[in-house]
Formats: C-alpha cells, structure tokens, sequence
C-alpha cells in the first residue's frame, strides 16, 4: 500500500438551506470526522474542508418559501449550520462558504482556464422558459406528472413519490412552479463538459484502478459508466450564482455541481494561502471525500473529470467512501417534509450529550445498507452500552482507587496471570479498531473500542477488588493499577469518536491532552505509580423515558400533521372520474330527486354497512336501507336533511323494502359524504 505524507479530507458541502440533521451527520460528518481525529492522533498531516454549498436552485427555492432573498437565506443558515457544527465537536480546519470571494475567483479562474483551453463544448438547446416570470426555469421549478408513477407533483429533475429520476421533458403536462403556467421552450446557449471523452480513462482509473471502494460506490460507478456518460453542463440559466467568466453570457451563472466542489480548494487557500498547493497538487497526498450517495456520481465521475481536465498537477479522491442513507422512525428523513432530528435541536434539547449523538450515529452508520434512527435504540445505547459498559467501569476503577488508595495509582505489587493476560489483549484490539479505521469501517471501529470496556469490565467482575480489599491490599493494588491502565487506554481509543468524554475521562484521571495519542494506546507509562487522580464524577448519564417520549411525541405530531396535509394535497389533485356518457334531458326528467329528512336511523343487524333510515319525503314516510354506515352513525343521521332518488324501484334487502336512494359524493379517498341542501328546506322539494 502506498505511503502517503499528509490527508486532505473533505466532507460534503451542506446546502445552506436549512439546518443540518442526524442523515448529514451520520451520512458524511460524523464518520469525516472521526476517521480527521484518528489521523491527528497519529501524528499525520491532515487537512479537513468544510463549507457551506451557497448557490443552486434549493437556494433560491427557500427564498421564494420565506420570501426572501438568497443571500439572506445563505446567511441565515451558514451560521446556523457552522455553530452546531462546531458544537457537535466537527473538527473543521476550515469551515467557510461558496459566497466567499477567494470562492467566487477560485471558481471562476477554474472555469475560464478550461475555456481558454477548449475543454468545453458549446451547445445551443431547447429549455423551458416562464414567458410571465421572464426567466428560464431550471428542472425543480418545473412540476407535472410523474410518468412512471402518476404523481401529479413530480419535479423536472426527480420524482420524490416513487424516487425517479426525471427530465423534464419526460414530465406529463409541465407547468412553471413560479407562475403556474405551461413553459414555452426557448433556445439558449450552454457548456458542457464532455464526460463522455473522458470514460476510458475513468474506467481504467476507477474499474481497474480501485477496485478496492465500498460496493455501494464502485457499483454505483460502474452502472454510470456501463451506461454511457454524456456530456454535462457546466452553466444555467440563474440569477443565483458565480456569473459565467466568459464575453456573451450575460444572466449565466456557473452550475453549482460545478462551483460547489471547488470549494474544497477555495476553503483551503482560504485557510492555508500559502501552502495549500501541497495539499492539492502533491501525489504524496491522499484525499479523501466523504460524502452520502446522492453525491456518488459528482465526486467519483463530475469532479475528478473537471480536476483531469484542468491539470496542473491536481491529485484525485484515493477514496470515496460514501455512505448510505439513514431514516427516521422507519421512514425517509426529509427537510420538506420537517421529518428530521435537526442538529440544532438535538443539542438544545440534549446539552452536554453531543457524544451521545455521536456515539449512536456511528454505531449505527448506514455504511453499506440504509439504516433506522429510533429514539428508543437511541436510549438504549445509551443507557446499556455508554453508561452500563464504558462508563460503568470506568467508574468502578476510580472509585475504588479512591476509596483504597486516596485516589493516587497503586503500585503493581501482586501481579497475576489474569492481569498480563488482560492487558495483552490490549495491542490486538488496538489493532483491530486501526484497522476498522483506515477502511472507513467506523461502526466496526466502535465496536471494537467498546469491547476494550467491556474487557475491562470482565476483568473487574472476574478479580472482584471489592472483595479481594478485605483480606489482601496488595493484590487489590494490582487490580486496580490494571484498571486505571484500561481507563487510560479507553479515554485514547474513544476519542476519535466521542471526544468530549475522552476529554472528561481525562480530567477524571488527571492527564494531560497530548496523552491523546494513538500509539499510547497500551503504553505502560502513562499512569506512573503514586499518580493522583483527579474526583471521581460520571462519564455518562442514564436517560429517562421523559425525554424519551416527549422526542416521540413530537414527531407523532409532525405524522399527523404531515399526513394530513398530504390527504389533502391528494383530494385536490385527485383527477375526477371521467364524464359518464350522454344522456338526454328526457331521461333525466325521468328521476325525481327530492329533498327529505331523516327521522329514525338504525344499523341493520349483522351487518356493517347498512342503515335502516326513516324518512320524511314530503309525500310519504317510508324506508330506505343504505349503505352508508362506514360513513356515518345512526345518530348522526337523525335530524338531517338530504336528497333522494324518489322514484328508484323499491329493492328488498335483508329482508327489508328499501324505497329510493339517498344522493352521496365519492371522496378521492374512496369515502361517502351526503349530498345536503345548503340551507333547511321543506321536505319533498323537488330537484332539478
Ligand atoms: N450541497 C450538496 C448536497 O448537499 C453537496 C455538495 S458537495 C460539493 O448534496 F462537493 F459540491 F461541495
Ligand atoms: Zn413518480
């Protein structure tokens, strides 16, 4: 394997269209940053880019909701996103912004190099265009019918109903989402970057080159490139954006898949001016994407691309191990639909527990499957795995340290086999989590650092110094030296992952930071004999139900309400039933519709569906036996006025003379509802 000198990592730009959530952080940041923490420990050169993603059409389609505009929209949510980034622990070296000058000239220098060049092509096309908004309309203001589907709220560039890609051209009956109307197409100008002149290379690159990527990302690659790639467009048709560097492309902007990645470089020469190159264009680098997998294609095919086109020395991603998405409460995370765990609540709601956070997303990483986010494992985890293993030994060994030795480090005085036994298995688990690690295995890695506690905890229980302190201090001083080696090594092992507590764990042990070493990880002279430690104080705490539930409860109440509304959305758009066929004025002279009111309502025994009605026709009292019990209760009923079929030719059922039918409307949802006069009537008026 090649030796690299230094890391540059980077993690996907957010949109800054809202705040980030549990599926970005599981997805991309977490893992980012856990794998830019190890490195650090180890003493490795690294870089970590961060930065918001500013431009592009989820900008602008925010702005239009809040009425606002775009910059406002970007402020808002770069700080909002930066500060609980910060909060979490994200270890950024540089957190900044696509809006940014050096941004705005990176990209731009970037593009106008590969036009001077020729690396575009030009191309004129056909693209939608809103005659009353005056402006082209890119794929998500389109919206129409879902071909695949027939969701008739489907956008230009996907369908969020059945999870489609689309084109807009595929959309049945498009209209604008700004003015409602059908677009016209208007030709215009564009440039592209022909992938397809790069795919040999990007197969030799990818398909031989590294075979070694997660399944997930090499398959989605090989699906991309077995299907032909065509050439891209680098620009749009926006007023929200880096404006095209180039003579006659006025009201052009740069396409943000395009902008957005060189941000990774205009961050670092933000942060590094000076030796930024070394990160980006020396082969001794190794860079690292983390992305979620809605990103694959942009990182493994788009940017390198653009990178192989520009040249200059420009390295490219040894890896790109991009996640899988994960849910919430068995359904997909979605902003619009405000079905999240947003990172800003979390830790309003959470203070102190940003490593619990952290520790359940890893454990429960969507690394090769999607994966469920529930507020129940979420407490499980921690109340059976952080408090009742990790935290319960480590407070089991200071305790009793304290309580036998006043708190300072025993000495090794009556070692045994167990002890040395213990310990070695220190260097393999050491071993395994390393290993877990520099292959972006982080749950594994976890898991692996938890069962460095739970050796630790076998160990307590198997040697019992609480016993043991009755008869013999000496063997008790060697247990617990043991001990406090392991809470040591724990406090190293975890704080790639929950480094808040490695920080706490240290103070409990009365150590300084820069014990936070990889390679002291099973270093015998950490904790030297006669060492005070510091108070004994928890490491994690139980979480209740309370907290629980009232997480629980809130979003049952965002179902609800989302259910609801899309109820609604869906009887609106419903497509009534097509007209029935002709029928003449005679025929419907013929049906003698009347006003009447329900005197007595009953079910009719055994069944589940019909009601017996008692009916006032003006003409008559008679019955009508009707179908409308799944709708409507007997004691609804009484009182009401409705309409009848008068003259319907009387039908038995159940044993029961039924005279007319009462008018009902069919919901789109299937249901009945009655047909009533607006106002109270006299019974037996006749309709028509
Ligand atoms: N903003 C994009 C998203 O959220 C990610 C951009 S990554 C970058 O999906 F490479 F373009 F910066
Ligand atoms: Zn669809």
């Amino acid at each position: 394997m090649k030796e690299y000198k230094r890391y540059l990592v980077t993690s996907a730009l957010p949109y800054a269209n809202g705040p980030v959530h549990i599926g970005h952080l599981a997805g991309v940041y977490v893992p980012a940053d856990i794998y830019v923490r190890y490195l650090r420990m180890c003493g490795r050169d690294v870089f970590f880019v961060g930065g918001s993603d500013e431009h592009g059409v989820p900008i602008t389609i925010q702005a239009r909701k809040q009425g606002c505009s775009p910059q406002d929209i970007v402020d808002k949510y770069h700080k909002l996103i930066k500060e609980s980034f910060a909060e979490l622990g994200i270890s950024f070296d540089i957190y900044s912004r696509t809006t940014s000058k050096t941004h705005y000239k990176t990209a731009s220098e970037f593009f106008r190099k590969l036009y001077d060049e020729g690396k575009f092509v030009e191309r004129e096309s056909e693209q939608y265009y809103d005659e009353e908004a005056g402006q082209f309309l890119a794929d998500r203001y389109i919206v129409g019918t879902c071909p695949k589907c027939g969701n008739e709220r489907a956008y230009g560039d996907q369908c969020e109903k059945c999870g489609c890609t689309l084109s807009p051209d595929e959309l049945i009956n498009p209209h604008s989402a700004l003015s409602g109307k059908p677009p016209v197409k208007r030709r215009t100008k564009h440039w592209y970057l022909p992938l397809n002149e790069y795919e040999p290379w990007l197969r030799q690159w990818i398909l031989e080159e590294h075979k070694e990527w997660k399944v997930n990302v090499y398959g989605q690659c090989k699906s991309w490139l077995d299907g032909g790639l065509q050439p891209r467009a680098v620009s749009r048709d926006l007023d929200w954006g880096i404006p095209v560097p180039v003579e006659g492309a006025e009201g052009k902007v740069l396409y943000v898949w395009f902008d957005a990645p060189i941000g990774y470089i205009s961050n670092t020469i933000e942060a590094r001016p000076d030796d930024w190159e070394k990160y980006w264009k020396s082969p001794d680098t190794k860079m690292v994407h983390f992305i979620g997998k809605d990103n694959i294609v942009f990182h493994c095919i788009v940017f390198p691309c653009m990178l192989k086109a520009y040249g200059d020395g420009y390295i490219l991603p040894d890896n790109v191990p991009a996640n899988e998405f994960l849910n919430l409460e068995g359904d997909k995370l979605s902003t619009s639909r405000n079905w999240a765990i947003w990172l800003h609540e979390y830790l309003r709601d959470f203070p102190g527990k940003q490593d619990v956070l952290r520790y359940v997303l890893c454990a429960n990483a969507p690394e090769t499957k999607d994966n469920d986010f529930t507020w129940k494992d979420f407490q499980t985890r921690n109340n059976s795995e952080l408090v009742a293993i990790y935290g319960n030994f480590v407070n089991r060994a200071v305790v009793l340290t304290h309580k036998y030795f006043e708190g300072k480090v025993p000495t090794d005085l009556k070692p045994e086999a167990i002890d040395s036994e213990t310990l070695a298995q220190v260097p393999a688990i050491k071993a395994a989590i390393t290993d877990a690690l520099e292959h972006y295995r982080f749950r594994e890695a976890l898991k692996e650092a938890m069962n460095l506690a739970r050796l630790g905890n076998k160990y307590l229980t198997d040697t019992e110094p609480w016993k043991v302190a009755k008869t013999d201090m000496d063997r008790t001083a060697s247990i617990l030296n043991v001990s406090l080696k392991l809470c040591a090594d724990l406090a190293i092992a975890f704080a790639p992952f929950i480094p808040f507590s490695s920080d706490k764990l240290l103070k409990i042990l009365n150590l300084p930071e820069d014990v936070l070493k990889w390679d002291n990880i099973g270093q015998d002279s950490l904790l030297p004999e006669g060492h005070q430690i510091g108070k004994a104080e928890l490491l994690f705490e139980k979480i209740e139900d309370e907290a629980i539930n009232a997480q629980m409860e809130r979003l049952e109440k965002i179902r609800e309400a989302n259910a609801k509304a899309e109820a609604a959305a869906a009887s609106a758009e419903a497509p009534a039933e097509p007209q029935k066929p002709e029928c003449t004025f005679d025929e419907f002279g013929k049906m003698d519709i009347r006003t009447a009111t329900v005197l007595e309502a009953e079910r009719v025994p055994k069944t589940d569906k019909l009601l017996k009605l008692t009916i006032d026709t003006g003409i008559d009292k008679r019955v009508i036996v009707s179908g409308i019990a799944e709708y409507y209760t007997p004691e609804e009923m009484v009182g009401k006025q409705i309409c009848i079929l008068a003259n319907l030719a009387p039908r038995k059922i159940r044993g029961i003379e039924s005279k007319g039918m009462i008018l009902m409307a069919k919901q789109p949802d299937g249901k009945m509802r009655i047909v009533a006069p607006e106002e109270k009537l006299v019974n037996g008026a006749v309709v028509g």
